[in-house]
């Protein structure tokens, strides 16, 4: 499938997704097909390791499109996000020019430009479309947030020495954030938005077992529900579905075919990042792994 072959079907989009190592629920990939129908960003908030990374990168799989990932930081400007120029190339060329008496070339020609995502990014094909992750924009300060504004709108960058460069084909925008601070009305306007929630238990099954194909189905079952459990206690840090593959993929290097107190407690260190998470986990364990082996929730 291709970036330009729109109307996307949700459920087929579900499927390729799904085909691509990705398990989106109906919620997620009807915003990401509208998207791409509509050519409009999309803003995927949650907590820490819910998949907000790694949808654009599965869609990028689905679309044969290239990734283009700008990861956004406190101080993140234009020289790092959009463009440079090569100084160091530019002296070099100067003085070869000067050496051999010839005339210099344009220093602001191609040689010299150095193309960083959101300009790379214009350079999005008919037949090779571009998918484009702002990941992190919370990270990022004010002044960046509104320049972005400006390139949602027309997807073209000015550059004083060569004009204004415009995208013939959108790249197809993914933006995520962990929600660190609240995002301008202006920048939400420009996006659909889908807040991505902890998985139910069937959906981290199902990402579990099609990240981990070795893994005993009823650790997995486990696993998933015990995660679960902890989400529902007051943790300072509740685990992603990364800690829950790490967690499965311990429990299964400790020999554990389903998730007992000893593999438990052993493996609370892959799932659990605070000390204080760890002890509230060891006291609450006989609840957690009651209701993991419950699988009747799941
Ligand atoms: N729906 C999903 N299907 C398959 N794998 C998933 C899914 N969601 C998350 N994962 C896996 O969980 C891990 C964490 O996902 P990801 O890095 O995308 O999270 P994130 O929301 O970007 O986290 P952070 O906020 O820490 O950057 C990855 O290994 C990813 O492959
Ligand atoms: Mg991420």
């Amino acid at each position: 499938m291709n970036l330009m072959s729109a109307p996307i079907v949700v459920v087929d989009l579900q499927q390729r997704l799904r085909a691509a190592g990705y398990v989106a629920d109906e919620g997620l990939a009807t915003a990401l097909a509208c998207a791409v129908t509509l050519e409009r960003a999309v803003l995927l908030e949650g907590d820490a390791g819910v998949g907000k990374t790694d949808a654009a990168r599965a869609l990028a799989r689905v679309f044969d499109a290239r990734l283009l990932r700008l990861q956004c930081y406190e101080g993140l400007d234009l020289a790092a996000a959009a463009y440079d120029w090569n100084y160091g190339k530019q002296l070099l060329a100067i003085r070869a020019a000067e050496a051999n008496r010839a005339a210099t070339p344009d220093l602001y020609g191609d040689d010299f430009l150095i193309r960083r995502p959101l300009l790379e990014a214009l350079g999005a094909t008919r037949d090779r479309g571009v998918v484009l992750l702002i990941d992190e924009i919370d990270r990022a300060d004010d002044e960046f947030e509104a320049f972005l504004l400006e390139f949602l709108s027309d997807f073209a960058l000015s550059i004083p020495e060569r004009g204004t460069l415009s995208a013939v084909h959108r790249p197809l925008v993914v933006l995520t954030s962990n929600r660190t601070r609240d995002l301008h009305d202006a920048l939400k306007r420009r996006c659909f938005y889908h807040w991505i929630d902890h998985p139910s238990v069937a959906r981290e099954i199902e990402i579990l077992r099609l990240h981990l194909p070795a893994l005993e189905p009823r650790l997995a079952g486990d696993v998933a529900r015990a995660a679960a459990a902890l989400r529902s206690g007051s943790l300072r840090k509740p685990p992603g579905i990364a800690e829950s593959l790490d967690w499965a993929q311990t429990a299964g290097l400790l020999g554990a075919r389903h998730l007992d107190a000893d593999t438990f407690v052993r493996s609370l260190g892959a799932v659990l990042k605070y000390p204080e998470d760890i002890a509230w986990a060891r006291g609450a364990a006989a609840e957690i792994l009651a209701a993991a082996a419950d699988d009747g929730l799941a």
